[in-house]
């Protein structure tokens, strides 16, 4: 695909690493269709970046534990851009679980947006990437590989969103391709201390954290790439190697 004058969506793009993705596709010529919730501030800074890169930017709020909502932000999207060839599932949550502190509620919190609403939001979006012959790139995480013991909400979603970009991946082929990013430390949870930070630069192989560019750089790759569809790309430094 020439992401020159295609039309994205991608959601959680009023901050942090949606927000440079956001950003990134625009620099490669796409429109962008803006979802945020909270961050209105930062949805308006990325649309402002956008525009700064000559692209058209539209924000669209949408509260992505609602199912509904998820499901018709695609048609908003393609409403507001006129067309949509591109959907990246950015927003998630990361939240620290012993195993005897989840609840049912805080269960369905963590599943709810990272898993279903990426179901949800994809299934809205069929009819317009069919019709477009489009793409869709899912954020993982290495979490969905490596069982973390205080994240197991967490780890169990991104599992999730793994088997669900390969079940996509078969089930809107050839028309659409399905792919995940699954990537590493990149921008560490703002309450991390320093020695946390530094324990996990000194055991990532590559021996540094990712930068937002390595995450923009898999999903360009994912959607300039036609003959990739199921495919997971870790973008982790090679913490999944050790
Ligand atoms: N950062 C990393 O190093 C890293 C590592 C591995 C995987 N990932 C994955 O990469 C993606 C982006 O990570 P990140 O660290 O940039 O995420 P983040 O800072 O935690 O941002 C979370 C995003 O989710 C959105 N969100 C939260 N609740 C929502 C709701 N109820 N409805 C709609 N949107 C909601 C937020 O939007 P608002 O703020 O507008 O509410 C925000 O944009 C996630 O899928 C994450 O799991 C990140």
């Amino acid at each position: 695909m020439n992401l020159a004058g295609a039309a994205a969506l991608v959601t959680g793009a009023g901050r942090r690493l949606g927000q440079a993705i956001a950003v990134g596709l625009a620099r490669a010529g796409c429109d962008v269709a803006v979802h945020y919730h909270g961050s209105k501030t930062g949805a308006e800074e990325t649309a402002r970046d956008v525009r700064a890169a000559g692209r058209r930017a539209e924000l669209l709020d949408a509260d992505l534990y609602d199912a509904e909502a998820a499901r018709g932000l695609a048609d908003r999207a393609a409403k507001a851009l006129g067309r949509l060839e591109i959907v990246v599932n950015s927003a998630a949550i990361m939240v620290t679980q012993p195993v005897e502190t989840v609840t049912p509620d805080s269960w369905d919190d963590t599943l709810d947006l990272n898993l279903r609403a990426v179901f949800f939001v994809a299934q809205g979006a069929i009819p317009h990437l069919r019709r477009a012959k489009g793409k869709i790139v899912n954020l993982a995480d290495v979490a969905g590989f490596e069982p973390w013991p205080t994240y197991v909400p967490h780890c169990v979603s991104k599992a999730g969103v793994v088997m669900l970009t390969k079940a996509l991946a078969r089930a809107l082929a050839p028309d659409v391709t399905v792919n995940a990013v699954a990537p590493g430390p990149v921008l560490l949870p703002d309450a991390w201390d320093a020695a946390t930070r530094e324990h996990i630069r000194e055991t990532t192989p590559l021996q540094r954290l990712g930068a937002p560019g390595d995450v923009v750089s898999a999903v360009r790759f994912l959607l300039e790439s036609d003959f990739v569809t199921g495919t997971i790309l870790v973008v982790d430094g090679g913490r999944l190697i050790r």
